[in-house]
């Protein structure tokens, strides 16, 4: 970052005296206030809840113009890296800058596939779970448990501890993400495979019992790809802040990145496409389209509580990119799978239109986000939607890797600590019994 051509000045309207702030410019986007002397000088600290005037660090990852609707991964713009790209390919950027050559290529695909396999001990953290848990109880259990088999891996301010965790990570959480799955319907776990691709393998290890062969649809393995590209990063939110505030304590890799998954999980955040999918399913019940103007007067009813799940995005004021990746994806899997006129699908689509014609909607710029066509892709393909999420984790897994070395890496990085306003009761003695 580099320092503008201006300053900030704070002034007080109670003759305080006023101090001047730097400013810093990145290369794209909005500048920052450097407030690290506010409180030595001021003794006084900012106030923003949800962060939503708040850079919490430098990083040359992702980029997203929210007014614009613009993702890039490392400067790239997510149409291309979705359409030219596969999700290994993807990995490799994000983790190292650019976009991998031949021989990069094939020597980081060969080491990702060839790390998939977990410690046979593994299958037996399953064991302690009903079967029928929510798979991203069982995923955070299992990525924080997979700090106890790799110690030669767990010291994050070791470049090359980090480098291996990656791997490990990256390589291992397809595996763990159907072995969760195949737990909870009762299967036995399909150990991966190295001569398929990293989707393909995946959908070997879900759908694929030891009784025959199976056969990776080459449709359903690109859009399984494409989602997976669709979910690798995505600045600072939620999970990936929670990871590198996890991480900044110097804990290893696998701990900051099961507190990533255990965030992810949340309804406003990653829980989104599995409560979107729920909520699709619930209108279709109750009439499908016929009931859309009833349940959107609930969504604009304060009161109700209710919100359109898919829609809206803290940074995206207009429409997400990746939903519209997605929704092209939709349309490309259920081509190839005859549900053209799938039901929730259609339902999607002229929820999407009507939200998008109302004034509520409208004001508010709310806009399909990820999450909104996502559960329909993932449940034409066959993925149960209490996995849809474990499916998120997986793919965000690089992304949380990445910006957490980042953080690592850089220099200037301490242990985070906000601070707080206090509303609470002042100084007071402790009563007896008698007097409470
Ligand atoms: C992801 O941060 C990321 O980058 C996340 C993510 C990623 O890749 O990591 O993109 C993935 O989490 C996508 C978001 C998935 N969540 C959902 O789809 C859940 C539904 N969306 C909302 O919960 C909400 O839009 C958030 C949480 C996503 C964003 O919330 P904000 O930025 O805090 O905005 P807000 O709640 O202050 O909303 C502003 C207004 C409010 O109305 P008013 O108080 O101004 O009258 O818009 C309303 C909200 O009530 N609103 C919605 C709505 N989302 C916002 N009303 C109805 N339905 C919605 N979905």
């Amino acid at each position: 970052m580099k320092l503008a051509d201006h300053k900030a000045t704070l002034s007080f309207s109670n003759g305080a005296p006023s101090m001047e702030l730097p400013v810093y410019a990145g290369t794209i986007g909005p500048n920052v206030i450097d407030i690290r002397k506010l409180y030595g000088q001021t003794g006084m600290f900012t106030y923003d809840p949800g962060f939503l005037s708040t850079a919490s660090c430098q990083s040359a990852i992702t980029y997203i113009d929210g007014d614009k609707g613009e993702l890039l991964y490392r400067g790239y713009p997510i149409e291309q890296i979705a359409t030219q790209c596969d999700y290994l390919d993807t990995c490799y950027l994000l983790l190292n800058g650019e976009l991998p050559n031949e021989p990069e290529r094939n020597g980081f695909h060969k080491l990702i596939l060839n790390h998939t396999m977990v410690n046979e001990q593994m299958q037996f953290f399953l064991r302690g779970f009903r079967r029928d848990a929510h798979p991203m109880a069982v995923l955070t259990g299992l990525v924080g448990a997979l700090s106890a088999f790799y110690h030669d891996s767990t010291d994050i301010n070791n470049p090359e501890h980090r480098r291996i965790a990656a791997i490990r990570l990256i390589a291992k959480m397809p595996t763990l993400v159907a072995m969760a799955y195949k737990y909870g319907v009762g299967q036995p776990y399909m150990y991966p495979r190295n001569d398929l691709s990293y989707a393909g393998n995946f959908l070997r290890m879900m759908f694929g019992t030891p009784c025959e062969d199976y056969v990776v649809n080459p449709v359903l393995e690109r859009a399984l790809d494409r989602i997976f590209i669709l979910h690798a990063d995505h600045e600072q939110n939620a999970s990936t802040s929670t990871v590198r505030l996890c991480g900044s304590s110097g804990t290893n890799p696998f701990a900051a990145i099961a507190a990533g998954v255990a965030c992810l999980w949340g309804p406003a955040h990653g829980g989104a496409n599995e409560a979107c999918l729920n909520m699709l399913e619930d209108i279709q019940a109750k009439g499908g389209v016929a009931k859309v103007g009833e349940f959107m007067n609930q969504v604009k009813d304060k009161n109700s509580g209710v919100k359109l799940m898919g829609f809206g995005h803290r940074v995206y004021k207009n429409y997400d990119p990746r939903a519209k990746m997605m929704q092209e994806t939709c349309n490309e899997v259920l081509g190839e799978l005859g549900l053209e006129n799938d039901p929730l699908f259609k339902l999607a689509k002229e929820l999407e239109k009507i939200a998008l014609e109302d004034d509520y909607f409208v004001q508010r710029k709310l806009y399909p986000n990820v999450d909104f066509y996502s559960g329909i892709v993932q449940r034409a393909i066959g993925i149960p939607v209490k996995l849809f999420t474990g499916i998120f984790a997986l793919a965000r897994t690089v992304g949380w890797i990445a910006q957490l070395n980042e953080m690592i890496g850089d220099p200037e990085y301490k242990i985070g600590r906000p601070r707080q306003l206090f509303t609470g009761s002042t100084r007071r003695d402790v009563p007896t019994l008698g007097q409470r």
